[in-house]
């Protein structure tokens, strides 16, 4: 463990333990709610490791971002290579040699794509940023005003993206007046689904919306794009019916609409396959990428057919930091881990390993309405059994139990009611397993059978 000491005179200099840096942190704004107070030395595979030593099993995975595991021996290599020869060599200015590999190699990831198909990428730093580009090229390609976007969806913080986002009043909420031309249809969610809990009421439902919505307040020829989660992240991890994808497909067809997937949160092997997307069969227009991309350093990017990319002309679009040398090094080796250790195949078995293992464990369990995922994408939802009014006292309750096990796990749905798992897909069965047995023994404190 390498030991930087503080050179601050307030403290003891020889002091490196959590206290000490902890008693630091008056400059952190209150703005980033917290989970723990842990102060992170360092982090290898599915453990971090805090300034005392302490070790915990990370299925926060930062936030779905560390998927290849935390300082991935290749991915740490090439950043440090990278930075050695060239930091920032601007896209606008520059060719090197990571982003133009990167720009070789994604393409090819394409949900659906031919060998002959011609797919181009745009790179940029942030998923918020992706979803602006991606809904930017859906206006200036069609020359439409409207998105239509779905309830429960997070696509990210920026003023746009905030407009397309509804999973939770704190996103948008007093930041008013939004984007305009923005609607909502409901997503496919079994379990809240008004009209019946199956996989085809939630998506006759979802349907007969999106009809009501283009018979009363958006006419579809004027709608650019549907801006879509193919897993529901922030919003509860939900996963939607198989034929959601090809029925936004459908419509999109008929009406000239663009299908934009926000894989921000569900891509790079998240569900399985390396896009979420290629569970329903469906060929989106635009896939919308963050986070897994460069196993934690800021990159995103958008990939569509070339012919629709290039409808934004030379310097319509773009940014300072986009396609950054180093984090295109990490994205280049991100692939390679990819390949290597085939992490898409070993997120879909080990994925089974934690659903079932986890539906076991919640077994019997009142508040427990639902243990549902794909992939090493997977979220418990708790709420009343008579009433489905959302409990999120118990999520956070077995987070907090969770985290006394040493397990970092997070939240999510509109009310803070699931419990998220979402592993690195470099975990091992035995750490599953460890899993299992804390969010089991968490269970039975809080909300026992
Ligand atoms: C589906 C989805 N889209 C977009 C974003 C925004 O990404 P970022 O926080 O990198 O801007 C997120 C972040 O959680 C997300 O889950």
């Amino acid at each position: 463990m390498t030991t930087q000491l503080s050179t601050d005179p307030m403290v003891d200099p020889r002091a490196d333990d959590s206290a000490v840096w902890l008693a630091r942190r008056a400059g952190v704004p209150a703005v980033w709610a917290r989970y723990t107070d842990l102060v992170v030395d360092h982090g290898q595979g599915s453990w971090i490791v805090t300034h005392d030593g302490d070790r915990y099993l990370d299925y926060t995975c930062g936030i779905g971002v560390t998927n290849t595991g935390h300082a991935h021996p290749r991915v740490a290599a090439a950043i440090a290579e990278q930075a050695g020869k060239i930091i920032h060599a601007q896209q606008n200015i520059l060719y090197h040699k990571p982003g133009l590999e990167l720009h070789e190699r994604l393409p090819r990831t394409f949900p659906g794509a031919r060998p002959d198909d011609d797919i181009g990428l745009f790179l940029s730093n942030s998923g918020a940023e992706a979803v602006e580009a991606a809904v930017k090229l859906a206006k200036v390609a069609t020359h439409r005003p409207a998105v239509v976007a779905f309830r429960g969806g997070f696509h990210g913080r920026t003023h746009g993206t905030m407009s397309l986002t509804s999973s939770a009043i704190k996103n948008r909420g007093h930041y008013e007046p939004l984007l305009a031309g923005v609607y909502f249809a409901p997503y496919p969610y079994p379990l809240r689904n008004p009209t019946g809990q199956t996989d085809a009421d939630a998506l006759a439902w979802t349907r007969s919306q999106l009809d009501e919505l283009f018979a009363t307040l958006v006419a579809p020829e004027d709608v650019a794009a549907f801006v879509v989660e193919p897993v529901l992240g922030e919003g509860g991890y939900v996963v939607p019916p198989d034929g959601f994808l090809p029925m936004l497909r459908d419509i999109a067809d008929r009406h000239g609409i663009l299908l934009a997937v926000d894989e921000v949160q569900s891509g790079y092997g998240r569900t399985g396959r390396f896009f979420a997307t290629e569970w329903s069969g469906a060929r989106p227009d635009i896939v919308i990428m963050a986070k897994g991309i460069a196993s934690g350093l800021p990159l995103s990017g958008i990939l569509a057919p070339r012919e629709l990319l290039d409808r934004f002309a030379p310097g319509g679009h773009g940014g300072t930091y986009g396609g950054n040398a180093v984090s295109c090094a990490a994205a280049v080796a991100t692939l390679d881990v990819f390949e290597e250790e085939g992490l898409s195949a070993r997120a879909e078995v080990l994925g089974k390993r934690l659903l079932d293992g986890l539906r076991a464990a919640a077994a019997g369990h009142p508040h427990v309405a639902e243990v549902r995922g794909r992939g090493l994408m997977v979220g418990i939802e708790f709420a009343d059994p008579e009433t489905l009014g959302p409990r999120p006292d118990l999520a956070k309750a077995v987070i907090t139990e969770a985290l006394i096990g040493r397990l970092l796990l997070l939240s999510c749905g509109t009310w803070g009611q699931v419990v998220r798992v979402i592993p690195p897909l470099v975990t091992t069965e035995d750490e599953i397993d460890l899993a299992v047995r804390v969010i089991g023994a968490a269970l039975r404190a809080v909300d026992p059978a």
